[in-house]
């Protein structure tokens, strides 16, 4: 890890500009390779993320994993991190202030990793990063490119546990975003 990375998870870790860092057990910064192609991003963490400090590992983060695997891939071939790195009381949602303080850690994330297709889980991560103008159930399984970054908006995979009649469109968007690799892996020649 770079001294880049280094000091950026130590601002993370040391981060006090909104309320949610007082009431955290731990900072949820995010995980996976730093180099990813591939970057998922939800809303804030949970209480079982707020207890290991680690993105996706409760019962929602068991189903991204097995849906990132049932396309071919691997959970730690991808970068996961959230709008928010603090647990929201009662699993609310960010507010607009909490997600504002926090966003500038999400974009030297995103700068850090370069990934080519961003995945968005659920209507706070499409919120934050595309704008209100979008929509998860309207507008999932699109592309927009955003300075040469593919964003594509899905289910939250804890609305999929809430209703199965939801999984089959969002399988098909991981579809979609495995297809799309693989036609940027040609056209970049990597
Ligand atoms: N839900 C999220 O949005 N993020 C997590 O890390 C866990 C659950």
């Amino acid at each position: 890890m770079t001294g880049v990375w280094e000091d950026l998870l130590a601002a993370i870790g040391s981060c006090g500009r909104c309320k949610l860092g007082a009431s955290r057990k731990n900072v949820v910064p995010g995980e996976g390779d730093l180099n990813a192609r591939l970057m998922f991003i939800g809303e804030g963490p949970g209480a079982n993320e707020d207890e290991q400090g680690r993105p996706f590992v409760g019962k929602a983060g068991e189903l991204l994993t097995r849906m990132i695997e049932a396309v071919g891939m691997k959970r730690e071939d991808c970068y996961i991190a959230n709008i928010v790195k603090c647990r929201p009381p009662n699993n609310r949602a960010p507010e607009d202030g909490e997600a504002m303080a926090c966003l500038p850690f999400l974009r030297a994330q995103v700068a850090l990793v370069r990934p080519w297709v961003i995945v968005l889980l659920g209507a706070t991560a499409v919120k934050h990063t595309l704008g209100d103008n979008y929509r998860v159930t309207r507008d999932r399984g699109r592309f927009t490119e955003r300075a040469g970054v593919f964003m594509m908006p899905t289910f939250h995979p804890a609305a999929l546990l809430r209703d199965g009649s939801k999984k089959r469109p969002a399988w098909e968007d991981f579809k979609a975003v495995r297809d799309r690799l693989y036609l940027l892996s040609q056209s970049r020649g990597e």
